[in-house]
C-alpha cells in the first residue's frame, strides 16, 4: 500500500459555469450564443446543479471523499456592476453550510474563467479598474466564506486566463496548442490574486493561493531553449509568482512535447483521451515536482487531474498512475497535501461542449439523474484506505 500523509485531503473539483445552469449574466454564456459561436453547444442546464448541489456533495460523501471544490460565480453576486445580488450570496453561503454538514471541506475557487458581461464588455482585464473590480467582488464573497471555510482559491489557471485574453477562440486550444498569453493581462491577473488575498487574509483562518494548469513542456534533444521560450510564459512565472502564497493548486492533464518549431502535435499512434490530449497520467507528478522548485517551497495540492473518457476502466487506470506518481514527489519530500479529481460530474466542457466527459459520475443531460461511475467508488476507497493499493 502507497500510504499518504495524514491530514491528506481527498476529493473532486467542479467549476460554477461547467454545471449550475443558466449562468445568464457571465461573458461565456454571450460566447456561447452568439451567432458566430464556434462553442459546439451551449451550455444551457448544465447539470442543474445550483439546484442540485446536496445531491452532488452527498454523493461525493457517500463514496468516502471528503473535499469539494467548487467556485462561486461572481456574474450571479454581481450581475450589474455595483448591484450585489443578496440571494446569490445566500446560495453560496448554503453550499458551504451544506458541505460542512455533510463533513466535508469546502475548497471555493472565486473565480473560474467566467466573469460577469458587464466586466467583459468593459475591458476585461485590459481595464484599468480589473484590479479594484476584483478586490470589491472579493469583499461580496467575504460572507460566503464566513468564518469556516479554510481554503480558497481567489483565481483558477490564471495562465490559461492570460492565453485566452488574446480573443483566440479556445476551441482552437486543443486543436492547435496554446496561443501566447497577454503578458499585460497577466501581470494585472497577478495584481488581483494579491489583492484579494490581503483583504482573503484579513480574515482569520483563510489560507488563500491560485491554481495553475502545469503542461509538462517536454523538449527534444537540442530544443531546451525553444522550451524555455515556449513554456515559462505560459507555466513557470505563474508558478514562481505563488512564492509566499499559503499553497498552491497543480492542475494537470498532459504534456507536450517541444521541437524546433513549438509544440508538435500528438502523433496518430498515442492514446489520446476525448479533449484530444496524450493519455500521460505522469503529468500531475511532473506537475508538483515542478511547482515545489519553481515556488521554493509553497505547500501544493493537486486541484485537479483527470481524463475525458468514454471508458471509466481508462480513468481509474489514470488516477492511479497520477496518485502512484504524486506519491513518489512526496516520498521525495514534496510536501503535497491533497488530491481533488477533476471532475465530479460529467460537464460542460467549454468550446467542446458535453462530448469530453471527465466527470467520475455521469448526468443524465435532460432528467439530470446522476450515475455514479466505478471511478468513484474506487477513489473513495483509496481516500478511505489514505493509500493506495499496489
Ligand atoms: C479547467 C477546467 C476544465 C479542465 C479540462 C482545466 O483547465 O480548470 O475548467 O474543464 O481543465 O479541460
Amino acid at each position: 500500500m502507497l500510504t499518504f500523509p495524514e491530514g491528506f485531503l481527498w476529493g473532486a473539483a467542479t467549476s460554477a459555469h461547467q454545471i449550475e445552469g443558466n449562468n445568464v449574466n457571465s461573458d461565456w454564456w454571450v460566447r456561447e450564443n452568439a451567432p458566430d459561436t464556434r462553442t459546439t453547444e451551449p451550455s444551457g442546464d448544465a447539470c442543474d446543479s445550483y439546484h442540485r448541489y446536496r445531491e452532488d456533495m452527498t454523493l461525493l460523501r457517500d463514496a468516502g471523499l471528503d473535499t469539494y471544490r467548487f467556485s462561486v460565480e461572481w456574474a450571479r453576486i454581481e450581475p450589474e456592476e455595483g448591484m450585489i445580488s443578496h440571494a446569490a450570496v445566500a446560495h453560496y453561503r448554503r453550499m458551504v453550510e451544506t458541505a460542512l454538514e455533510l463533513g466535508l471541506t469546502p475548497s471555493v475557487t472565486l473565480m473560474h474563467f467566467t466573469v460577469p458581461r458587464w466586466f467583459a464588455d468593459d475591458g476585461m482585464w485590459r481595464s484599468p479598474k480589473a484590479a479594484d473590480r476584483f478586490a470589491r467582488y472579493t469583499e461580496l464573497a467575504l460572507p460566503i466564506l464566513g468564518d469556516d471555510v479554510r481554503m480558497v482559491c481567489t483565481i483558477n489557471e490564471p495562465n490559461i486566463a492570460a492565453m485566452l485574453a488574446g480573443g483566440e477562440d479556445p476551441a482552437d486550444l486543443v486543436a492547435y496548442g496554446l496561443p501566447a498569453p497577454d503578458l499585460e493581462v497577466a501581470d494585472t491577473l497577478l495584481e488581483c490574486h494579491r489583492r484579494s488575498r490581503e483583504i482573503l487574509g484579513g480574515v482569520g483562518g483563510i489560507q488563500s493561493g491560485w491554481t495553475v494548469a502545469t503542461q509538462a513542456f517536454q523538449a527534444e534533444p537540442g530544443c531546451e531553449e525553444v522550451a524555455h521560450e515556449y513554456g515559462y510564459q505560459r507555466d513557470d512565472w505563474y508558478l514562481e509568482a505563488a512564492r509566499g502564497d499559503d499553497w498552491l493548486g497543480v492542475q494537470a492533464y498532459t504534456r507536450t512535447i517541444i521541437g524546433p518549431d513549438g509544440p508538435r502535435q500528438v502523433p496518430d499512434h498515442v492514446e489520446k483521451t476525448l479533449a484530444g490530449w496524450e493519455y500521460y497520467p505522469e503529468a500531475a507528478a511532473l506537475g508538483v515536482r515542478s511547482a515545489w522548485e519553481k515556488t521554493d517551497g509553497v505547500p501544493i495540492y493537486i486541484t485537479e487531474t483527470g481524463i475525458a473518457t468514454a471508458d471509466d476502466a481508462r480513468r481509474i487506470d489514470y488516477l492511479r498512475g497520477s496518485l502512484a506518481g504524486v506519491h513518489g514527489a512526496i516520498a521525495d519530500g514534496v510536501d503535497v497535501r491533497g488530491f481533488l479529481a477533476w471532475s465530479l460530474l460529467d460537464n460542460f466542457e467549454w468550446s467542446a461542449g458535453y462530448r469530453p466527459t471527465f466527470g467520475l459520475i455521469a448526468v443524465d443531460r435532460e432528467t439530470f439523474v446522476r450515475t455514479p461511475k466505478p471511478s468513484l467508488g474506487w477513489l473513495g476507497q483509496v481516500a478511505r484506505n489514505n493509500g493506495l493499493t499496489e
